[in-house]
């Protein structure tokens, strides 16, 4: 007979307490997958929208984000060649960078002497995103762009104008620098300085190599070399030095400089419209 005052009653109870917790727990976690994978689709394409000037959260509600996203051209790219790519192993409704980039499958080991941004690994195929101008031509081109900071791989993106040149817009979606500090890629004035159309910052100098250099305090626009200029974040010279060392990976030759070459070449100024 079951005796709920004994040692023995009290683990039994105390174990089908923890059996039934752990289905409610398992049973709600899958319950919200789907729920938990909408929101942070739609919060990466808010992210993808608002580096491209397309949201404006004193305009915009979050509901608005899908159909904004229907002017957002994804795209599959061979970063090895720079063109449009297609692949049995990645598709682009279900990429998922984080698996993509570490699938030895799906992903390469990046030299050592080339492995600036500190992410030992990058994909194959990445997915990038368009933004064409109303007669069809392209006006930006998003870029995925990751790298270690002090403390953690900050994730972000890095619009260019047509021009495969020009920085329209920086942001990071996922980092984990220390706020205040590091944690201030986040903050919406440095990010402007980034894209002040007054004064556009330019990645690549005239030999096409890429050319930024960051300094402590703001940088005047009448400064000499100022498109090349770049206002370092005080009191994370590490974290700063990760987006220095970030971006020269990325614009590099085993980054985007294959896909930006044939940007520069018009490849994807009339071929916009063979992107979904
Ligand atoms: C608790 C703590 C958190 C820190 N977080 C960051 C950070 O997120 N990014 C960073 O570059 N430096 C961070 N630092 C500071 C670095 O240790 C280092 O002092 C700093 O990068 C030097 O920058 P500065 O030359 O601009 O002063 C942190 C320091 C402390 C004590």
């Amino acid at each position: 007979m079951f005796q709920r005052d004994s040692v023995g009653g009290t683990f039994t109870i105390a174990a089908v307490l923890c059996a039934v917790c752990s289905v409610v727990v398992s049973a709600t976690a899958v319950g919200l997958r789907d729920i938990k994978d909408r929101n942070e689709q739609l919060s990466f394409q808010r992210e993808v929208l608002t580096v491209a000037g397309k949201y404006d959260e004193s305009i915009h509600k979050p509901t608005d984000i899908p159909e904004l996203f229907k002017a957002v051209n994804s795209l599959l790219v061979d970063l090895g060649t720079g063109l449009p790519a297609t692949s049995d192993k990645v598709k682009l409704d279900t990429f998922n960078l984080k698996k993509v980039s570490k699938d030895p499958a799906t992903s390469v080991e990046i030299p050592t002497d080339k492995n600036l941004a500190g992410i030992n690994r990058r994909e194959e195929i990445a997915r990038v995103f368009l933004i064409k101008k109303d007669d069809g031509s392209l006006d930006q081109i998003i870029l995925p762009v990751r790298g270690k900071g002090l403390w953690s791989t900050m994730y972000g993106l890095l619009s260019l104008d047509s021009d495969a040149k020009t920085v329209r817009g920086l942001t990071f979606y996922e980092d984990g620098e220390t706020p205040g500090l590091g944690g201030e890629i986040n903050n919406p004035k440095w990010k402007a300085t980034w894209s002040n159309p007054e004064c556009p910052k330019v990645l690549f100098n005239e030999q096409g190599n890429v050319d930024i250099a960051f300094f402590k305090g703001a940088v005047s626009c009448d400064a000499d070399d100022a498109a090349h200029r770049f206002e370092a974040l005080a009191g994370a010279t590490i974290t700063t030095r990760g987006v220095e060392n970030m971006m020269k990976y990325w614009l590099g030759d085993h980054g985007y400089g294959p896909l930006l070459d044939k940007v520069k070449q018009g490849e994807f100024t009339n071929s916009v419209t063979a992107a979904r």
